[in-house]
């Protein structure tokens, strides 16, 4: 016999029906639209990234970079010209730094108890004489730039422009003014021994790669200042 049963009684479970919702599925089509350029910017980003790192392994394996990016010009770095109302006169024809005079005189008086006598040869130069220095020397001597930045300055990047650089010259031997064989003169002798303790510090020695060894050119490096302006160099 057979049974009706009432279809309200059978039991038959809901199949479950799943919606995505809908906040949800518009951000996984926004993120689709945008991927590639996403994908673009973090390139773009990762890119600069490796490019920093980079440059930097690059400075550090090559010297050579460094000097190119601290502005020099055949070696020569750059240099401010001191203002006027710094420079003081300690002889005809020689201003210096008013940093450095006392420093100076003082030294020049030691070593004479020495009975070594230092001349000043050139100190404080504008930026104009430089340039005429630099150029018709240049000329004159029919030397290429770089050959004449050997033992000139270009103008802008001489150390006597700020005040703080000086020449010296031995009163016992004026042949040697300018010329190597300074080196082998008292005067020379006594400024290697001596005068670290006024603060002089010979600029240009034989290691130097773009410029040529100058025993008779120094600088001063007794004040803050002086210390600003050759910290580049001494680094
Ligand atoms: N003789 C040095 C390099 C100068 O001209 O400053
Ligand atoms: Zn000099």
């Amino acid at each position: 016999m057979e049974q009706k049963k009432d279809i309200n009684q059978i039991d038959i479970p809901f199949a479950k029906r799943t919606y995505l919702d809908n906040n949800k599925s518009t951000f996984l089509k926004k993120i689709l639209i945008f991927s590639p350029f996403l994908f673009l910017i973090f390139s773009l980003i990762f890119l600069r990234f490796l490019r920093t790192i980079e440059g930097t392994s690059f400075n550090i394996l090559n010297p050579q970079n460094d000097i190119n990016q601290d502005h020099r010009i055949f070696g020569h770095l750059p240099y401010e010209e001191i203002p006027k109302e710094k420079l003081v006169l300690i002889e005809p024809n020689i201003e210096v730094h008013i940093d450095m005079r006392d420093s100076l005189l003082n030294m020049r008086e030691e070593a004479q108890k020495d009975g070594v006598y230092l001349v000043f040869l050139s100190g404080y130069r504008s930026i104009n004489l430089q340039n005429e220095i630099f150029y018709s020397l240049k000329s004159i001597r029919n030397q290429e730039a770089s050959e004449r930045a050997r033992v000139s300055a270009p103008p802008g990047y001489s150390e006597h422009s700020t005040g703080f650089a000086i020449d010296f010259g031995d009163s016992m031997r004026r042949d040697t003014d300018f010329e190597i064989e300074f080196e082998n003169t008292d005067a020379f002798r006594w400024l290697i021994k001596n005068a670290a303790k006024y603060h002089f510090k010979l600029s240009f020695n034989k290691n130097n790669k773009y410029i040529d060894y100058e025993p008779w050119h120094w600088r001063y490096e007794g004040s803050i200042e002086a210390l600003k302006v050759f910290e580049t160099s001494n680094r």
